[in-house]
C-alpha cells in the first residue's frame, strides 16, 4: 500500500490536525460505545508522546452546516480525555480565532479537541477556503478515521493536499486488515453476507463474487435469493422487484467460479417476536403462512464446515433476525465457530458494519476475531470495489 504512516515521522514540537471519527453512539445525551474513542488513542498517545501538540478535529452526527447544541463534541473530548487519563481541551470551533487561539496556547504532548466540522457547510462542500482553514493550524495532517474516509469533505479529503499528510494507527490497521482479506488474501476465502434487502447490498455483491471463492447469502436478503429461484418463502420478508437481479448475481457467480451458498434448512415462525414458538423446516418446505427468521441447523453445520477448510473469512450482516432470541441461535453459532477457528490460528477473520458488530458482541467474540472494523458505510463501499476519497488522498 503507498500511504505513508507515522514510521520514522518527527512531529517533536509540531502541530498535528488528526482527523478523528468522534462519532459514537450516543442515546439521550450520554455515550452508550467508546469503541471509537478507544480506538483512537494509540496513535494519539504515539504522537503526543514524540512531543506532537494534537489537534483532534472530527464530526459528529449531521448538523447540516448548523451549530446544533446536541451535536457538540464536548461530551467526546471530556470522554477521550478520561479514557487517555490526560487532559484533553476543547475549542468551541474548528477554524477561526477560538481554533487559532487554543492551538496558540498548546504545549508539545497536550490533545485538543476541535468542534464540530460540521457545524460548518463548508465542510461537506469540501470547500477549498475551508479545508485550507484547518490546514493553516497545523504542520502535518494524520488521518485515523477510516470510518469518515467515504466522505469526500474538507477534514477527510481536502485539508489532505495541503499538508503533509500520513494514515494513522488506525487508519494504517484498517488498510491492512481489510488488503489481508480482499486485495492480496490467503485462500480458500470467503464472504458471509446477510442482513435485509439485496438492494442495499447489489454492487457489494456483485464486487464479492468475482473476488472470494464462496459467498454465503443470509439473513432476509437470502430470501429475495430462493424466491428467486422459484422456493416458496411464505411470509418472510423479501424483495420481489429484486428476482431478477438476484439470478444476474447467481449467474456471475458462476461465470466468476464463486460457490454460493445460501440456506438450505430455515427457523420459521408466525411471528417476529422474543420467544415464540418455532418450527425448524427444510428451506423447500416453508408453511405460507410463516416467516423465516433464522438459518437451520443443517445450514449452520455446513457453514462451519467450510469454516474449518477457509484461510480468510469477511462478515458484514447477521444470518437471522439476531436481536429477537431464539432467531440470534445461527449467527451466534457461526461467530463462535469464526473465533475458535481465529484463535487456533487457521483462520483470518474480519468483520465490519454496524449490525454485524452487535452480533459479534452478542456472540462474546467481539474480540476473539482478527479484526472488527469501527466502520459502517466505509466498509460497506470498500467492500463494493470502491475508492474511498479520504484513503485515495493520504495516497497521492
Ligand atoms: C459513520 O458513523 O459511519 C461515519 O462517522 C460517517 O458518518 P456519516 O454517515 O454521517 O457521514
Ligand atoms: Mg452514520
Amino acid at each position: 500500500m503507498l500511504f505513508r504512516t507515522l514510521d520514522n515521522l518527527d512531529v517533536a514540537g509540531k502541530r498535528v490536525l488528526l482527523r478523528a471519527d468522534l462519532n459514537v453512539p450516543v442515546r439521550d445525551g450520554k455515550i452508550t460505545d467508546l469503541t471509537r474513542i478507544e480506538r483512537l488513542c494509540p496513535t494519539i498517545r504515539e504522537l503526543a508522546g514524540k512531543g506532537a501538540k494534537v489537534i483532534v478535529c472530527s464530526h459528529f452526527d449531521r448538523p447540516k452546516g448548523r451549530r446544533v447544541p446536541e451535536m457538540s463534541l464536548a461530551p467526546m473530548a471530556a470522554a477521550l480525555g478520561q479514557v487517555l487519563g490526560q487532559r484533553v481541551r476543547f475549542a468551541e470551533d474548528c477554524t477561526g480565532v477560538a481554533a487559532q487561539q487554543s492551538v496558540e496556547r498548546m504545549a508539545p504532548g497536550d490533545v485538543l479537541v476541535l468542534e464540530n466540522t460540521r457545524y460548518h457547510a463548508a465542510e461537506e462542500k469540501n470547500d477549498p477556503a475551508f479545508a485550507a482553514e484547518l490546514a493553516e493550524l497545523a504542520d502535518l495532517y494524520v488521518n485515523d478515521a477510516f470510518s469518515a474516509a467515504h466522505r469526500a469533505h474538507a477534514s477527510t479529503e481536502g485539508v489532505a493536499h495541503l499538508l503533509p499528510a500520513y494514515a494513522g494507527r488506525l487508519m494504517q490497521a484498517e488498510l491492512e486488515a481489510l488488503d489481508a482479506t480482499l486485495g492480496n488474501p490467503q485462500r480458500p476465502v470467503m464472504a458471509i453476507v446477510g442482513g435485509a434487502k439485496v438492494s442495499t447490498k447489489l454492487e457489494l455483491l456483485g464486487n464479492l463474487v468475482t473476488k472470494v471463492n464462496v459467498l454465503t447469502i443470509g439473513g432476509a436478503m437470502a430470501n429475495t435469493f430462493l424466491a428467486a429461484q422459484g422456493i416458496e418463502v411464505g411470509k418472510s420478508l423479501q424483495e420481489a422487484e429484486m428476482h431478477a437481479t438476484a439470478r444476474d448475481i447467481l449467474a456471475a457467480a458462476k461465470t466468476a467460479g464463486c460457490e454460493i451458498l445460501l440456506p438450505t434448512d430455515a427457523v420459521v415462525a408466525r411471528e417476529l417476536k422474543a420467544n415464540v414458538p418455532t418450527q425448524t423446516v427444510a428451506i423447500n418446505a416453508v408453511p405460507a403462512d410463516a416467516m423465516i427468521l433464522d438459518v437451520g441447523p443443517a445450514t449452520v453445520a455446513t457453514l462451519n464446515g467450510h469454516i474449518a477448510a477457509l484461510r480468510t473469512l469477511v462478515w458484514n450482516g447477521p444470518l437471522g433476525a439476531f436481536e429477537t432470541p431464539p432467531f440470534d441461535a445461527a449467527t451466534t453459532a457461526v461467530a463462535q465457530a469464526v473465533a475458535a477457528a481465529t484463535q487456533a490460528g487457521t483462520l483470518r477473520s474480519v468483520a465490519g458494519g454496524g449490525d454485524t458488530v452487535s452480533a459479534l458482541r452478542h456472540a462474546g467474540v467481539l474480540d476473539k476475531l482478527s479484526y472488527v472494523s469501527t466502520a459502517g458505510g466505509a466498509f460497506l463501499e470498500w467492500l463494493e470495489g470502491k475508492t474511498l476519497p479520504g484513503v485515495a488522498a493520504l495516497e497521492g
